[in-house]
């Protein structure tokens, strides 16, 4: 038997952070070692994601994972017992071939990311190694963390059109400092929505950040800003923008329902430009238009070169879709996030591909986590200079805060972190 063969997969059906059931996978390797995995997932899911499968029957109202478990069970358990754990190039492919349609439609995107990365877990395991070394021997870049303390759209139980508010400690020393500056401005921001609305602005949002009963973006920056200052943290943090903008737009009358009016996509860049003139610690916008504008990003991307133009939804971690965008010079910067894409291997080779033509590469998590810290590793691993993350609470969120922090402790003196030169 090979020194490294795969001699077991276990799947399970768990719940993320929002109730939702998830795949939960188990990599056995040499009888020997295990290597888990959880399966993230989008709320404002885009329409070029591969296609995770969901039940549709009775249970959870149909979102239970029972069929993709059997598909990694009956389907892909068999043809990959046997094969070398370190070789995840060659199980990532098989897979795709197994599935054979090029969106992950039949195996399910949800059983084939959580083989693909608890394969990777185990081969890590059975080297002895923490998953970012395994992954990357020379691995030793943290992250500067893009953190939405203030949630709207698909996130939040509010009015406001815009999904993440996001704070970026580009002036700390350290990750871990870094993390202490977003919980300071965290406690501050409480006090001040408490203070100025009332305590039910301090509920939570669907990943962590507050979700304050208001519905204009100016409105929301202020809050941040002023909570910044009270934690005298002005001179140490900017500040990114996801619009999740396909949330807000309708198709078929061609226009965006955006702070209690329609407006046409030139109406939404003159709003963006404004806002970006008044604040300029914003340096960094995510989807501001629909996924299939690429045109409008390209607008955006002449005006805003000097900022993080990113293409989230628009890109969905796919090779294709951002050779798209590159052809028109749409947005200058990915998102990258495992489960757009599905497999280990192809998001590496997306990151791969966007540097390469000189797009910045921003590692985030989904709305739907749960406690599995694997992306924090996965992050270190390619060397993200950013890495968006929901808000400060709950340990869905503190999970990859924490694992973090354990790496750059780990690292000691050789870790780097990204700071100004998140880009
Ligand atoms: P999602 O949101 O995980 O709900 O898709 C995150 C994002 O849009 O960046
Ligand atoms: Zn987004």
């Amino acid at each position: 038997m090979k020194k490294y063969a795969i001699t077991d997969i276990k799947a399970l059906e768990i719940i993320d952070n929002r109730g939702m059931p998830t795949v939960r996978v188990n990599v056995n390797v040499d009888h020997k070692y295990w290597g888990r995995a959880d399966v993230p997932c989008g709320s404002s899911t885009g329409s070029h994601e591969a296609r995770e499968i969901r039940d549709g029957n009775a249970r959870f109202r149909g979102k239970g994972v029972q069929k993709a478990i059997e598909n990694i069970h009956e389907i892909l358990l068999p043809k990959l017992r046997g094969m070398d754990a370190t070789r995840q190039q060659e199980i990532d492919y098989l897979m795709l071939e197994l599935d054979g349609t090029g969106n992950k439609s039949r195996l399910g995107a949800n059983a084939i990311l959580g083989v693909s990365l608890a394969v990777a877990v185990a081969a890590a395991a059975a080297g002895r190694l923490p998953l970012y070394k395994y992954l990357n021997a020379d691995a030793r870049i943290l992250p500067v963390p893009q953190a939405s303390l203030v949630n709207g759209g698909l996130h939040a139980g509010n009015d406001l059109d815009i999904q993440e508010f996001c704070v970026m400690p580009i002036g700390a020393e350290t990750f871990g400092e870094s993390v202490r500056i977003l919980c300071e401005i965290f406690y501050h921001l409480k006090d001040l929505l408490l203070e100025k609305l009332g305590k039910s602005a301090t509920n939570s949002s669907e990943d962590g950040g507050f979700a304050p009963p208001i519905s204009s973006t100016r409105q929301a920056m202020d809050l941040l800003l002023e909570a910044v200052h009270r934690a005298s943290y002005s001179d140490k943090v900017v500040y990114g923008l996801d619009f999740a903008a396909t949330g807000f737009y309708n198709p078929e009358e061609d226009h965006y329902n955006f702070e209690g009016s329609q407006k046409t996509r030139d109406e939404l860049i003159g709003f963006i430009k404004q806002l970006l003139g008044d604040y300029p610690s914003i340096v960094s916008i995510e989807d501001p238009l629909h996924e299939n504008d690429l045109e409008g990003m390209k607008i955006l991307t002449q005006e805003f070169g000097d900022h993080l133009v990113i293409g989230d939804d628009m890109f969905a971690t796919n090779i294709k879709r951002i050779q798209k965008g590159l052809k028109l010079g749409a947005a200058n910067a990915t998102l990258c996030k495992v489960n757009q894409i599905g497999t280990l291997t192809e998001a590496l080779e997306t990151v791969n591909f966007a540097r390469h033509k000189n797009y910045t590469v921003v590692m985030s998590e989904r709305s739907g986590e749960t406690e599995d810290s694997i992306l924090s590793d996965i992050s270190v691993a390619f060397n993200a200079g950013l890495f968006k993350t929901g808000g400060i609470r709950g340990s869905d969120r503190g999970t990859n805060y924490n694992r973090f922090i354990e790496i750059e402790t780990e690292l000691g003196s050789s870790a780097v972190y990204a700071g100004e030169n998140y880009r």
